[in-house]
């Protein structure tokens, strides 16, 4: 079980078969401190969820994903609201919500169906791609880049920070983008207080919690968040489904064919299939139980969402890929009210994209040994050598 804490378990692909066992066998276990604090692993798809629906018990503020006990504690907490709890989440929450309802996310669908198709022409007429960085990694910059309404003329060195801060080759050249992305939005917060317009960095540097504004560091976290967010994780499950549709050829066939007919159930399975956030941690403020396990206030239980995307008690046939799979309540997207805000915004991206390569892509084969990533807090690939054959 140690091994689910060890990034190198990752690079040949997710422990299944080890979450199989745990589900069996030992849906709540406990794992000793050594280099992480001492933690509870929940592994059912309804243990997960209660932990994930249960804010009075579980609490977010210090920290959601396991971080080595020598880095302390998240700097994040308290201060980003996806690390915070009730009030002060409710507030946030509520203040960003409208910019990720339909109404907003409409008014950006024409912006991303060019965008889309320019990428996967782009990637078509190349012939070999890398589908991580040439494809997956593309759109979700272009959108947040409109999203967070930066100026035009700053997007391409944004986009390239982000691109370079997930996709570089070495940890230093990946932090020095990521050093350059706060260092923009610190300025891009200081300016939209002053003027503030109608966009999502003016709402947050102008919002007051507790009566207070919130401090310009706290507006730059969120910030950086919502491009983090709103980039890995869409980037990750488009790279791992596009995988998944190479190696389910009737159901890439089925998705050609069809795609009008399976796109409101393709896109949730892909995400389960997928399920590029690996854990979600929260800490017990209360004593109370899981399953059938006491957990003692101040214990720390981690909650694997691949392994409850496959538990048989929710799903059947759940190590099926099924693009048409109905009803299918993943929670590759949490639960509760953390619930990922950007549930719509992903959707439409991904529709967005796997449309174009239906249209657009005839055939496609690899061209080399895809490369995962040795992360224990997200999962995917970190790189996908593909040929596109154009559609005739
Ligand atoms: C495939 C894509 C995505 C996946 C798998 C994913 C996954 C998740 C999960 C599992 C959570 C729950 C966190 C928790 O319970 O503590 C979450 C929350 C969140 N997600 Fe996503 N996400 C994706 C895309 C996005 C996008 C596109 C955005 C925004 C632009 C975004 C922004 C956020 C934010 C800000 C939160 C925190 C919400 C809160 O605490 O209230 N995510 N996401």
């Amino acid at each position: 079980m140690d091994n689910l804490v060890d990034g190198a378990t990752y690079l040949d692909g997710l422990p299944f078969s080890l979450w199989q066992w745990m589900r069996e066998y030992e849906p709540v276990a406990w794992h000793e401190p050594a280099a992480f604090p001492g933690f509870w692993s929940a592994t059912r798809y309804d243990d997960v969820k209660a932990v994930l629906r249960d804010p009075e018990h579980f609490r977010s503020s210090s920290g959601i994903v396991l971080r080595p006990s020598a880095q302390g504690a998240d700097p994040g907490g308290n201060r980003t609201f996806a690390l915070s709890d009730p009030p002060r989440h409710t507030v946030i929450r509520e203040a960003v919500a409208a910019w990720f309802a339909p109404r907003h996310l409409n008014t950006l669908q024409a912006e991303l169906d060019v965008a889309a198709h320019r990428i996967v022409q782009k990637a078509v007429e190349a012939g070999t791609i890398d589908f991580v960085a040439d494809v997956a990694a593309q759109l979700p910059v272009d959108l947040i880049c409109a999203f967070l309404d930066l100026p035009e003329a700053d997007r391409p060195a944004v986009a390239g920070w982000t691109n370079q801060a997930f996709c570089a080759g070495t940890a230093r050249e990946r932090s020095l983008a990521h050093a350059k992305i706060l260092g923009y939005f610190a300025d891009l917060a200081a300016e939209r207080r002053e003027k503030p317009g109608d966009d999502l960095v003016s709402a947050l540097a102008s919002l007051a919690v507790d009566g207070e504004l919130m401090s310009l560091d706290e507006v730059v976290l969120n910030c950086d968040n919502l491009l983090v967010g709103g980039t890995e994780n869409v980037r990750l499950a488009t790279a791992s489904g596009m995988l998944a549709l190479l190696e389910h050829p009737e159901q890439w066939e089925l998705l050609r064919r069809r795609f009008d007919a399976v796109e409101s159930t393709a896109v949730d399975e892909i995400l389960r299939w997928t399920s590029s956030a690996t854990h979600m941690m929260r800490k017990a403020v209360a004593d109370t139980r899981v399953g059938d396990q006491q957990i003692r206030e101040g214990d720390l239980v981690v909650c694997w969402l691949p392994s409850a995307n496959r538990d048989h008690r929710q799903f059947g046939d759940p190590d099926v890929f099924d693009l048409q799979r109905s009803p299918n309540r993943h929670l590759a997207l949490g639960a509760g009210p953390h619930f990922c805000v950007g549930g719509r915004l992903v959707r439409l991206e991904m529709r967005t994209i796997f449309r174009e390569l239906c249209a657009q892509v005839g055939s496609v084969r690899s061209a080399g040994i895809p490369e995962r990533l040795d992360s224990i807090v997200v999962n995917g690939l970190r790189s996908l050598p593909l040929t596109l054959q154009p559609n005739k």
